[in-house]
């Protein structure tokens, strides 16, 4: 799996390999098929990502959340399918002695981060699964995750990754679009041929809670996409 770990301190580049192996202890192996499709969907978008009216709606998107956002100077971040890596920038902008890693499936989304990144080594990116993540426990204050989910093929299994690599007392932000409870469950019966799937705010609290999240509240953040706060409980 390519890394961009080099210009990390000893202790974090440690931890990442250690995370890498626990992780994917006693796990099930998700579909290959269902992630190769993805990886060249991503794949294919990459280059043109930055530049199509959805990237603009998604950075719109992004300064929204930045209202809702309570870090601290020095926070260690993790922004889980971070894309082409917007978000980590305007973060790291905001916070200047923020730290942060991006994760991603997509080399070509990687590719892009990498090349525009204006913090290195503040910030790096590194290629992975979102549901076995190559980091060992209480690690990140923050964990961010922006119009992803939707793709997760085991989203229950994502959840308990971020409660695994989040400090006690560490926020998750989960920022996607999302449908009423009624639609929400009438689009778990039917076939999505490109399988997204959206969560209504209660479906998304009680994964939230089977993964020991607390859900602290919600936010329409721009038209049908909404930001959902979860807390890890502090011991
Ligand atoms: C629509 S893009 C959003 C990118 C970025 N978060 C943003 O807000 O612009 C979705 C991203 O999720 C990544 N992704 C999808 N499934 C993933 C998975 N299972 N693990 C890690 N990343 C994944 C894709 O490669 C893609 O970069």
């Amino acid at each position: 799996m390519a890394t961009d770990t080099a210009a990390l301190p000893d202790d974090i580049r440690e931890s990442i390999a250690i995370g890498d192996a626990k992780s994917r202890a006693g796990q099930p192996p998700i579909a290959d098929d269902i992630l190769t499709s993805k990886t060249r969907f991503f794949d294919r978008w990459a280059p043109t990502y930055d530049w199509l009216l959805p990237s603009v709606f998604y950075q719109a998107v992004h300064k929204r959340l930045l209202e809702y956002i309570q870090l601290s100077e020095q926070a260690h971040v993790l922004d889980i399918g971070c894309g082409t890596g917007r978000l980590l920038d305007r973060l790291a902008k905001r916070f200047p002695h923020l730290q942060g890693i991006g994760l991603d499936l997509s080399p070509e989304m990687l590719r892009q981060a990498r090349r525009n990144n204006h913090y290195r080594p503040r910030l790096i990116f590194i290629q992975g699964v979102s549901h076995a993540m190559p980091f060992v426990e209480n690690q990140f204050e923050a964990a961010f995750n922006t119009i992803s989910f939707l793709h997760y093929p085991d989203p229950q299994r994502v959840l308990q990754e971020v409660h695994r690599v989040l400090q006690p007392g560490g926020r998750f932000y989960l920022v996607d679009y999302t449908l009423s409870e009624w639609r929400s469950g009438m689009q778990q019966r039917l076939f999505s041929p490109i399988r997204i799937r959206f969560y209504s705010r209660q479906t998304r609290e009680r994964m939230g809670t089977e993964a020991g999240l607390r859900c602290a509240g919600h936010h329409h953040l721009l038209g049908p996409v909404l930001l959902t706060i979860f807390v890890k409980a502090q011991s």
